[in-house]
Order: C-alpha cells, then structure tokens, then sequence
C-alpha cells in the first residue's frame, strides 16, 4: 500500500527478493512509483523501465536526501548482509544489518514513513525448538546474521511502540526463485539444486541430504509481504517479527522431487562450514499468528513449487539468460 499519493523506495533492490519484490510494485502502481536503489549500479534489464538510485544506506545524509527528493511515503528495506557472507564479514555483516536498519528507522521517524524491514529463521538459534518453532520463544542465534536480525527485530519493535512508526516485517523461511540469485545465504543450496540441476544435471550440496529447513517459493514470499503491508494496522499485535511458514523437506528430498522430472540428476552432499549455520536453525515454523492477525496461507507445496521452477529455468535456459 502507498502512503497518500507519495511513492516507494526499496533499499537493495538489486538482490534476490528486491528484484522480484520492485517488479511486482511497480506492477502495481506503476513504474515511476516505485525507486529501486542498492548499494551496486548495475540495474538489470528487468527494472530499467522504472527510476534506480545507487544508495548505501550506511550514508544517512545520502538515504534521506534521496527520501525527500524523490518524495518518499514507504520503504522496503532490503539492504543486507545474508548469514554464510555474514559469518565471513561479522563486523561488516552488524554495521550493514544494524547500523543501515538503524539509519532508516531514524529517517522513518522523522519523515513519517511506513517501513517494510525483513527478519529471518536465523533469528532461532540451537536452543529453539525445533519443530514447529512458536511466535514467542527462545532467540540465542550462533550466527552474526541472527544476532543482527534479533537486534534488528527489537529496534522496529522499539521504534513502533515508542514513536509509533509502522514497520512490520516477516521471518522469511530460506526463499527459492528462478530470477535473481540468492547472495550468500545457507538456504542457497535448495536454490543452487534446481540452477545445477537444469544446466548441467549435476549438484554438489553443501548440506547434509538429511537437513530439513523451511523454504517458501518467491511467489508465496512477494504475496505474503504486499499481504502484510496492507493489513489494516489495527488488526496487528505483532509489527515486524511475523514467524511464516510453507515448506519443509530435507536436501534429499528436494533432489529426489526433481529426479522426477530429470531422471538423470544426480546429487551428492559435502557438508561444509554452512551446516553448522543449518543445524542452528528450525525445521519447521508455527505461524498461526500471521494466519489470524493477517489472513496468510501458502499456495505452493514441494511438487508445485518445483514443477515450476524447473519450467521457469528451462524456459531461460532456451533464451539464453540461464
Ligand atoms: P540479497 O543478498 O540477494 O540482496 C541484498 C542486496 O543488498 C544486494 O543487492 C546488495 O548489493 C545490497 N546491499 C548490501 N549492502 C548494502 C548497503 N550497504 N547499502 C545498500 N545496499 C546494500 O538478499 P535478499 O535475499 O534479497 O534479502 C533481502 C532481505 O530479506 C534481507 O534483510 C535478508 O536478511 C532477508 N531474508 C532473505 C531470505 C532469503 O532466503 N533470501 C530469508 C530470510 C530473510
Ligand atoms: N536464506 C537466508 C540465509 O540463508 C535466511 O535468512 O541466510
């Protein structure tokens, strides 16, 4: 939803969700409405047609001289570091996810924006339970990653109570498409499988096959987030730590579903320093809160999401953008 007649900003616009999430905007309320920006300049083919802004918003003066002029109601922000870079970078991966998270709450205060901020499974850590991890529950994440979204999810929880900014935000599961790549995640392989698998019919997973996460299919993920931002914000309890769930199912068993359709896949598993993150974080999700303050179902299980993912490749892979 847009805030009056201002337009919207996405922060990181350039990475896996922010491509996907920016066209589906745009599609909505048309091109120029909708400012792309990332930290990178090069804007892919997809999301020329709208405006594109290079910004890091670790430059607060930068971030909110691009608010103003480009008269900004609402931003997505999407800007971060993702948990396998991030255990690589943890001093970048805090200034990225906290410091930028924490420049955009202030300029939200200021400016009276709504913010879209993401959380993730990461915020769990070994002590959680497992399976069917609830709402309300133990967040002592191992990894730098988990550590800034923990902090992430109380900074918007303080600034939503405090000041009264709407930011609302999801606990995205790891998130499987067809269009961008996943930029340094743990959840990277049950994405990697089905590239690998339409390029070359070979996959070295870097998980063990018996690691079960949750996953969501990008369609689901796109849906849940304009869902969530235009719930009436009378109707929500929680702001910006929604636990969500569609999917789960271990390594194996996504490389056997895609042996369905290409009998000749093969998969092999060399678990490397990822599997720690893995075994850190839940298999399965409790998200009935998202079900009854929001009204959120999935659409996609295991069969449909990878039916149509390995269309969706292999229809790039014929024009040559695979
Ligand atoms: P991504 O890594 O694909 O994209 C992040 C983008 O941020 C990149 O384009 C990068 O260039 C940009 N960026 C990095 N540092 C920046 C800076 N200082 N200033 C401006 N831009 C900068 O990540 P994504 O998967 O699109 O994730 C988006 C958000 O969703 C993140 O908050 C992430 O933690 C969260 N999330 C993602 C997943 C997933 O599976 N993709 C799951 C849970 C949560
Ligand atoms: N998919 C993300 C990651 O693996 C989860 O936040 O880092």
């Amino acid at each position: 939803m847009v805030a009056g007649s201002k337009r919207i900003l996405v922060t990181g616009a350039l990475g896996q969700i922010g491509t996907v999430l920016t066209l589906e905007l745009r599609r909505r309320y048309g091109d120029d409405r909708v400012v792309a920006s990332d930290k990178r300049s090069q804007v892919p083919p997809e999301l020329v047609g709208g405006p594109f802004v290079p910004l890091d918003v670790l430059d607060r003066p930068a971030l909110e001289e691009a608010i103003r002029d480009q008269d900004i109601g609402t931003v997505y922000h999407l800007a971060a570091l993702l948990s396998a870079v991030g255990e690589q970078h943890p001093q970048l991966c805090w200034r990225v996810n906290v410091d930028g998270l924490y420049n955009v709450l202030e300029i939200a205060r200021q400016h009276d924006l709504r913010l879209f901020c993401p959380s993730s499974i990461a915020v769990f850590g070994p002590e959680t339970p497992r399976e069917q991890t609830p709402q309300e529950t133990i967040l002592r994440p191992t990894s730098m990653y988990g550590v800034t979204k923990v902090t992430g999810e109380r900074l918007c929880e303080y600034y939503a109570t405090r000041y009264g900014v709407d930011v609302r935000g999801i606990r995205y599961p790891g998130l499987i498409s067809s269009e961008t790549p996943p930029g340094g995640g743990t959840t990277d392989y049950a994405v990697e499988i089905f590239y690998e698998a339409v390029r070359c019919g070979r996959y070295t997973c870097f998980v063990r096959a018996d690691t079960v996460l949750p996953m969501m299919y990008m369609p689901d993920a796109i849906r849940a987030t304009l869902q969530l931002m235009a719930a009436p914000r009378s109707e929500l309890r929680h702001h910006a730590d929604f636990n969500l769930a569609a999917l789960s199912f271990s390594a194996g068993e996504l490389a056997a579903e895609i042996r369905k359709h290409l009998p000749g896949f093969e998969c092999t598993f060399v678990p490397d320093y990822h599997q720690a993150i893995a075994d850190s974080w839940p298999c399965s999700i409790d998200d009935t809160a998202a079900r009854a303050e929001w009204g959120w179902r999935p659409e996609y299980d295991l069969a449909t999401m990878t039916t149509d993912m390995l269309a969706k490749l292999a229809e790039r892979q014929r024009r040559g953008t695979l």
